[in-house]
């Protein structure tokens, strides 16, 4: 095994970053699920925390989607989505993650007859607890879900109309292949014209293609993953001269098998070609890990320098969608690192 020094694992954890791919139900930890389930008293397949760990060993995209799906049953009020935001916040901010794009979903609880006003009533008073009191901040991104269709993305993204000053962005996730993204064009064009951010998994599990449509049809301002667009060098040159950000997720990739070993991982590659990549944790309470995790796995597997982790941090908040005087602090406060 290549021994990454105790130096590099001291300064991947003390340098300031930011994490741009996170969805909210993909960071509660067993603990928390088990006892959100026996709290709510929901009938829950997973009854102790080795049935858990037990489930959290994927095929694919799937099979993952499926116990995720599982998960988000225990979630029923919005002191629930409190804890698990406020969770999520302080782990990271604990990891020196000091600003948060989280992705949240509408579509799984609607079904269920929970209100979006739960969801973002429960989300936003962390969110706002963390900012006074540590002055991290977090964005929402209202994901879609893809294996529903255009036509409840639409409805969704009327929804979070309502939420105009809460949510600063829309993205696509879900089932990749099989779900093409010019199917949601018209939902991308209404959310960009209404002012959100925009951004979309693809080339996750789906072909370099999705990669391009999302860029050319949907017009994201940011990709999620975006590991097949190697396969057409063509995308790769547009990615770098336009400096489209992709968000890479390497624990997650390896796990959900779309990249057999962290050493196979495209990252560095993609780095020294000068793609503006970021590590971000995906899903950690499934994955492995939270940011600082998946940058020392990933430092460790692909011989990573101080130079490759100091761009890695730039880059996050580069990619980020906050406002460019908050960017350019952040920047300076790496560059005295
Ligand atoms: N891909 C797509 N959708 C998701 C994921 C993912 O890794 N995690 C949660 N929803
Ligand atoms: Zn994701």
């Amino acid at each position: 095994m290549n021994i990454l020094n105790k130096n590099m694992i001291e300064f991947i954890k003390k340098i300031p970053k930011a994490e741009l791919h996170i969805h909210l139900e993909g960071s509660i930890e067993p603990e928390m699920m088990l006892l959100l389930a026996q709290k709510n008293k929901i009938r829950f397949k997973y009854k102790t925390i080795e049935d858990l760990k037990k489930a959290y060993s994927f095929e694919d995209l799937r099979d993952f989607l499926y116990v995720y799906t599982q998960g988000t049953k225990v979630l029923k009020t919005a002191e629930d989505f409190y804890n698990i935001t406020k969770a999520y916040l302080e782990k990271s901010y604990s990891q020196n993650v000091l600003h948060t794009e989280i992705f949240i979903d509408f579509q799984t609880y609607v079904r269920r007859g929970i209100a979006s006003d739960v969801i973002m009533d429960g989300t936003w008073a962390a969110i706002k607890e963390m900012n006074e009191s540590k002055g991290m901040t977090a964005y929402l991104l209202l994901a879609f879900l893809r294996h529903l269709g255009a036509k409840s993305a639409m409805e969704t993204l009327e929804e979070g109309l309502k939420y105009k000053d809460k949510l600063t962005g829309v993205g696509l996730a879900s089932t990749e292949i099989g779900y093409p993204p010019e199917l949601f064009k018209e939902v991308f064009d209404k959310a960009r014209e209404t002012g959100f951010k925009t951004t979309a998994h693809a080339g996750e599990e789906g072909p370099a293609e999705y990669v391009r449509n999302s860029i050319e049809i949907l017009k994201v301002d940011r990709i999620d993953h975006g590991n097949k667009a190697m396969d057409d060098p063509g995308l790769v040159k547009m990615i770098v001269e336009r400096q489209i950000p992709l968000t890479l997720c390497p624990l997650s990739n390896v796990a959900l098998g779309n990249v057999n070993h962290l050493k196979n991982h495209t990252l560095k590659k993609k780095l020294d070609m000068g793609m503006l990549v970021s590590v971000n944790s995906d899903d950690p309470a499934y994955f492995g890990g939270y940011v600082n995790e998946n940058m020392i796995a990933v430092a460790r597997a692909l011989n990573l320098t101080k130079k490759d982790i100091v761009k890695l941090a730039q880059n996050s908040f580069i990619s980020s969608f906050l406002p460019e005087n908050k960017k350019k602090e952040y920047l300076e406060m790496i560059s005295h690192i």
